[in-house]
């Protein structure tokens, strides 16, 4: 077999697993869900913080090893300061009470962007959980705050210059194998499956770079009723996909038989 037609490491792994090793979402239609029951925006968000609870037991249970959510995009800052507000003191509040259940349940978590931009209060919150998850081997939670796709890859990119600078790298060194360890999820395994709920379908600056071979799976149901049922659906869909990552469907059907 010549160089061009080796399968990349990890490739076979990823075509002949049914559940998904990670899972990110977009977590949309809050607002909706609450306005259509004449209710403000933020009450939606609440509702949406026991979807979170639900997703997150289930992923647990079934084996995931790694679930991203998207909470807060560094464009959300645009939205009416009340309900910028009011996520803040509902990430407060969240992270407080959950922590510890997620301890219990030897959840990991870890937050990512850029979190210098929260309220100090926040950022204690965060801090601590981590600090109090740090050790434990069941599913890792990662919620992405204040964070944006082009975001995450210019600040890798701003790593590796640094050290074209300093003379220790040449431009022609750069390549997706030297910047990927300098992206926040680089220690985990890239997500299989995307899911964003609300009905949009568009990736709105999320894991731009790790969603690369990502199975997408879009939905009409709202955030806030996207239940245990719901995920079921997503993953039995997910199992009856085929991930071809470049090769053609009969290689993919080798690798599956073998
Ligand atoms: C998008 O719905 C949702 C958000 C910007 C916030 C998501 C936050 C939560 C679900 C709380 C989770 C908390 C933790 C700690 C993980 P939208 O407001 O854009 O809905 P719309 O499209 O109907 O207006």
């Amino acid at each position: 077999m010549s160089k061009h037609e080796e399968i990349p490491p990890g490739v076979d792994d990823r075509i002949r697993r049914s559940l998904p090793r990670h899972i990110a979402i977009i977590m949309d239609g809050n607002g909706r869900w609450a306005q259509a029951r004449g209710l403000p925006r933020h009450r939606g968000h609440k509702a949406g913080v026991e979807a979170v609870r639900g997703v997150v037991e289930r992923c647990a249970e079934a084996g995931v090893e790694v679930l991203t959510l998207f909470a807060f995009s560094s464009e959300n800052w645009r939205r009416p300061p009340t309900e910028v507000r009011l996520l803040m003191e509902l990430f407060i509040a969240t992270l407080g009470r959950e922590a510890r259940r997620l301890h219990r349940n030897n959840v990991r978590l870890r937050v990512i962007g850029e979190r210098e931009a929260f309220p100090p209060r926040l950022q204690a919150r965060i801090r601590s959980a981590e600090e109090l998850t740090a050790g434990n081997g069941g599913l890792t939670l990662v919620i992405a705050g204040n964070y944006g796709g082009r975001w995450d890859i210019a600040q890798a990119a701003r790593h590796l210059a640094t050290r074209v600078a300093a003379g220790e790298l040449a431009p022609a060194d750069i390549t997706p194998e030297r910047l990927q360890p300098h992206l926040s999820l680089h220690d985990l395994p890239e997500p299989d499956l995307f899911i964003r709920t609300g009905g949009e379908q568009r990736i709105s600056n999320f894991l731009l770079w790790q969603l690369a071979y990502a199975e997408l799976y879009f939905t009409e149901v709202l955030w806030p009723d996207f239940k245990a049922q719901e995920l079921e659906h997503a993953l039995d869909w997910f199992s009856r996909r085929q991930r071809r990552f470049g090769l053609t469907g009969q290689q993919v059907e080798a690798i599956r038989g073998a």
